[in-house]
């Protein structure tokens, strides 16, 4: 028994030499420890030991037990510490290390704008109306007393899709989807994109359009006027004045070209205003009668007028941007600019 008991605290000494971890220590402590261990097994044992070496016996073998929980204690212990300052060295924050930056959207500056213009007429208590891309000869041209034989549709390069199908050219056409269904009062406000075969730094062949119509008894170019001086204050600035000069459109008698005093220079002349202190900002007018006639609005009984301008030609102006291919090729070190 002396021998076993010998035997057994070196094999407990070879097992904790090669101890990886807690939970493998734990395996060896049962092993040895446990109920059903062999240290366990050879207490059982004693009852076979003769009667007169049973106790120097038993006292030996309480020591060997005594040893072994003394050792994997102590093993223990190290390799908790150990574990435990791995844990923490691998928890460790670097806090040089570069930060993850989440870049923010922003919207691009034709939205911008076309949120402010919508913003400001919506306060005036105009409604949106959105008409389709793709129109027909008819809505784009005809009823706006643009026959097919008309001069005026040299004004524009239309992109034809067959002979009765257009990218529609003007957001104008929507003019028209509006009085069919409607009785007035009207007031609408229509934002589109509209196509012209039309390419240079201040045209390109796709652009925007926000256009106004107001229909009702007893409206004047007055009206249309006061709208505008609005208008071009919230979007210019307090100080801007609007001046009306006369021009043509065939869906319109009479038809205005409308300017505002130039924002930059206050109307002294300068490089935006080329020197005339005046910037063509939009084109408007009173509603032709051979239009409302054609939707069965009676021209007797009502008038209006109508507006429209380009969102692109508002945004540049607005931010003194010079090229309008900035605005459609979504350079993100353009747009970076126009966060707000
Ligand atoms: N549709 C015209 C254009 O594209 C602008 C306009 C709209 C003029 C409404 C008068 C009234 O040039």
């Amino acid at each position: 028994m002396q021998n076993k008991i010998k035997e057994i605290e070196e094999q407990i000494a070879l097992a904790v030499k090669e101890v990886k971890s807690s939970r493998n220590l734990q395996e060896i402590k049962m092993r040895f420890l446990g109920k059903t261990g062999v240290i366990s097994s050879l207490m059982k044992n004693l009852r076979d030991v003769a009667p007169e070496e049973r106790p120097s016996m038993g006292k030996l073998l309480n020591a060997l037990r005594q040893w072994s929980e003394e050792k994997f204690d102590a093993i223990e212990e190290r390799l908790k510490d150990a574990e435990l300052k791995k844990k923490i060295a691998e928890e460790k924050i670097d806090v040089t290390m570069p930060g993850k930056v989440r870049e923010n959207g922003s919207y691009h500056p034709n939205t911008l704008i076309r949120n402010e213009l919508v913003s400001v007429f919506a306060g005036m208590g105009f409604e949106i109306f959105e008409g389709p891309e793709i129109e027909n000869d008819y809505y784009n041209f005809t009823a706006l007393n643009t026959p097919a034989d008309h001069p005026a549709r040299d004004m524009q390069d239309t992109f034809y899709i067959s002979d009765k199908f257009l990218l529609r050219t003007q957001t104008s056409a929507g003019q028209i989807r509006v009085m069919e269904n409607k009785k007035p009062p009207i007031k609408i406000l229509s934002p589109g994109k509209v196509y012209r075969s039309d390419d240079d730094a201040t045209h390109s062949p796709m652009f925007s359009q926000m256009e106004g119509l107001v229909v009702d008894r007893g409206i004047t170019l007055c009206d249309l006027k006061g709208m505008l001086d609005e208008f071009a204050r919230k979007i210019f600035g307090e100080s801007v004045k609007t001046r009306l000069r006369p021009s043509y459109f065939p869906f319109t008698e009479p038809s205005v070209e409308v300017d505002v005093s130039c924002f930059e220079c206050g109307g002294k002349g300068c490089r935006l205003c080329k020197g005339t202190g005046w910037i063509e900002v939009l084109g408007a007018g009173m509603v032709n009668r051979h239009v409302l006639e054609g939707c069965n609005v009676d021209p007797d009984i009502y008038s209006g007028f109508a507006f429209g301008m380009g969102i692109e030609r508002i945004a540049m102006l607005k931010y003194g941007i010079n090229n309008m291919k900035l605005l459609f090729e979504g350079d993100t070190r353009f747009l970076k600019q126009f966060r707000g």
